[in-house]
């Protein structure tokens, strides 16, 4: 293996005790930092991913409400929730794990949270805002991997960042951050023509497509910085990216590992947007 490792643990604690620190002051301020966080239904990885993000906030300081609604939850009833939380001022983040179920509306639901609550970035006003490169809750996901990418010493500016995946939550805005980076970027999705070639010329790789091993060694240009999104539970019981990273590693220059790279990182960068927001609310 050449390629150095890219430790999202490690990054990630640092971003909590930035994050710790930061609660501190505002709370010698009069400010507590609270987060909601709401689950519909018994999914079992929203719900080891929602009891990760409470006992981030716990780490951090931040107050935390875990509110838990049945699958057979209405889209009335889940509105309600979102509408006491925002107009809740001892609240500053509001964020509704997805998916949701069926018979609810996931775009009325996110429509729902105020812009200045939304720690998530998904409402429009936010992702209109990042387009537009003006200040906004940035998606934890993406932002997480250009912290990661930051990491390694390598200048965005001028680089051919490669997306693969054109999702709302990571790949169209992971692309708007590269973008604001001055990355030259291609974003790669299902009907994409000679992945594998866009890929290999890719100096940022960055892939979120939901598929265990779709990026294969052939597909990583020589010391190519690699970020790996995706988590998907093998048969095996065992979690797994969307790089083959055995093969991968023997090309790039770094990369991250799965577990332990850019998960950890998206729930720092939640407590940071948390933080950003309580900060806002309260004027300073
Ligand atoms: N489900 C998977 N990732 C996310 C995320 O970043 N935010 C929310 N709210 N739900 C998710």
């Amino acid at each position: 293996m050449s390629a150095q490792i890219i430790d999202g643990k490690a990054l990630a604690a640092a971003v909590k005790q930035e994050a710790a620190a930061e609660v501190a002051a505002l709370k010698a301020q009069g400010v507590a930092p609270c987060l909601a966080v709401i689950l519909v239904g018994e999914d079992p990885a929203s719900q080891v991913y929602v009891r990760g993000k409470i006992n981030d906030c716990a780490e951090c300081g931040i107050l935390s409400r875990s509110i838990r609604l049945p699958a057979t939850a209405t889209q009335a009833e889940l509105l309600a929730q979102v509408a006491a939380l925002a107009a809740d001022d001892t609240v500053h983040g509001i964020l509704v794990q997805l998916p949701l179920p069926a018979q609810i509306d996931e775009r009325a639901v996110i429509d729902a949270i105020p812009p200045q609550k939304d720690v998530d970035g998904f409402s429009p006003v936010n992702v209109g805002r990042l387009q537009a490169g003006e200040p906004c809750f940035q998606p934890c996901t993406p932002a997480g991997c250009i912290r990661m990418i930051e990491s390694t010493g390598t200048n965005i500016a001028g680089k051919h960042a490669v997306v693969i995946g054109r999702s709302n939550i990571v790949g169209k805005p992971a692309a708007m951050l590269l973008l604001a980076q001055n990355a030259t970027v291609t974003v790669c999705h299902s009907k994409t023509q000679n992945l594998a070639q866009l890929c290999a010329g890719a100096d940022i790789l960055v892939a979120a497509v939901g598929r265990a091993g779709f990026v294969t060694g052939d597909m990583v240009k020589p010391g190519a910085v690699v970020i790996d999104v995706g988590i998907n539970r093998g048969a095996d019981g065992k979690l797994h990216g969307d790089v083959d990273f055995a093969a991968a590693a023997q090309k790039a220059g770094w990369i991250t590992p799965v577990p332990g790279g850019v998960g950890p990182m998206t729930r720092a960068m939640l407590m940071h947007n948390t933080v950003l927001a309580a900060r806002r609310a309260a004027g300073l």
